[in-house]
């Protein structure tokens, strides 16, 4: 664990660094002034919802858990990964190279997918065997947000069906108000994948006004368990924002949002001692050592 400095409250947690706690404070105080139903919450799922560590092993981001029961091309997804996910990370490729890079790389992954064939059983088994579990408290932060009527977008540039079977096996209940912004499979009426549903969603466009993709939650017999209705329309009117992710791309979610306030939180799950100080400044809340939801959870009921 690493030892924080920039412990404010000595109750708190010392996982939790705030950079600028008046700031803070301000924005805290101008939501609540607002009332919760200006709220909304953004936030990203891998390594944010879910754990970095998940009983002793990396976790499991949703395009690596998927296994289509091919091992010829699970094996091609992944020399696709070893190749691409250093430029992914690299910081020396200019924006716009890395850009074609990502689109190249979701575009092949995908066509991989389709083309050794998947299907809805094969998700299933997956994340009932993949390594990823959500951060603790996650069934208290979701359920302050439904009792409050706070809608959460969770945005990514994984795989929908995937997040929604995780959400599916891993809760015990389902959440009317929550809208999966991610890349979307089109299955057949044999639940075979045909193909992927409007425009990729990779780690350099999750800017972009991509709330128009998010689409209803669908139970395994594809009946809808949410109510229909678009990102877009879903969030519409909510001036106030709560921003969760773990890469500093992930403040960029909130870029198509007209906001008045915004707070964000970040978890910052590896390489701390070279990151505090550029999250410290980039997020208000940073969350450290893979910490629960508890802060966060804490959070929404004071802006209550
Ligand atoms: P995100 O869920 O944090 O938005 O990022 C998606 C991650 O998915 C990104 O770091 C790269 C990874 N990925 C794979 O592991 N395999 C793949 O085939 C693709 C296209 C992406
Ligand atoms: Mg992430």
């Amino acid at each position: 664990n690493v030892k924080c400095p920039n412990v404010v409250n000595p109750k708190m947690s010392p996982n939790i660094v705030i950079g600028n706690p008046d700031e803070l404070a301000k924005k805290k105080a101008a939501i609540r002034a607002a009332g919760m139903s200006s709220l909304q919450v953004i936030a990203d799922f891998d390594m944010t919802l879910t754990k970095y560590m998940v009983e002793g092993r990396r976790g499991q981001s949703t395009h690596a858990l998927l296994s289509q029961g091919s091992s010829d091309y699970d094996r091609k997804r992944q020399e696709l990964f070893d190749f691409y996910y250093p430029m992914e990370i690299s910081p020396l490729i200019p924006v716009e190279e890395k850009t074609k890079l990502m689109e190249t790389w979701w575009g092949k992954s995908h066509a991989l997918l389709v083309e050794g064939g998947l299907n809805i059983e094969n998700i299933r088994k997956s994340v009932h065997k993949g390594t990823v579990g959500f951060r603790e408290g996650i069934t208290d932060f979701f359920e302050i947000l439904d009792g409050e009527n706070v809608p959460l977008l969770i945005f990514s540039a994984g795989l929908a069906d995937i997040i929604e079977e995780i959400l599916r096996q891993k809760l015990h209940r389902a959440f009317p108000n929550i809208r999966v912004v991610s890349n979307r499979m089109n299955f057949d009426t044999d639940g075979n994948l045909i193909g992927f549903v409007g425009k990729t969603i990779h780690v350099l466009n999750k800017n972009e006004h991509a709330l128009e993709m998010a689409a209803p939650l669908h139970d395994e017999e594809g009946h809808a368990v949410a109510s229909n209705g678009n990102g877009a329309s879903f969030v519409k009117g909510k001036k106030n924002v709560l921003l969760l992710g773990d890469h500093l791309g992930d403040l960029g979610m909130s870029d198509g949002v007209v906001y008045d306030n915004r707070i964000s939180v970040g978890f910052l799950n590896e390489n701390v001692e070279n990151w505090l100080d550029t999250y410290r400044k980039a997020f208000d809340i940073v969350i450290l050592n893979d910490g629960p939801l508890d802060y966060v959870v804490e959070l929404i009921h004071e802006l209550r």
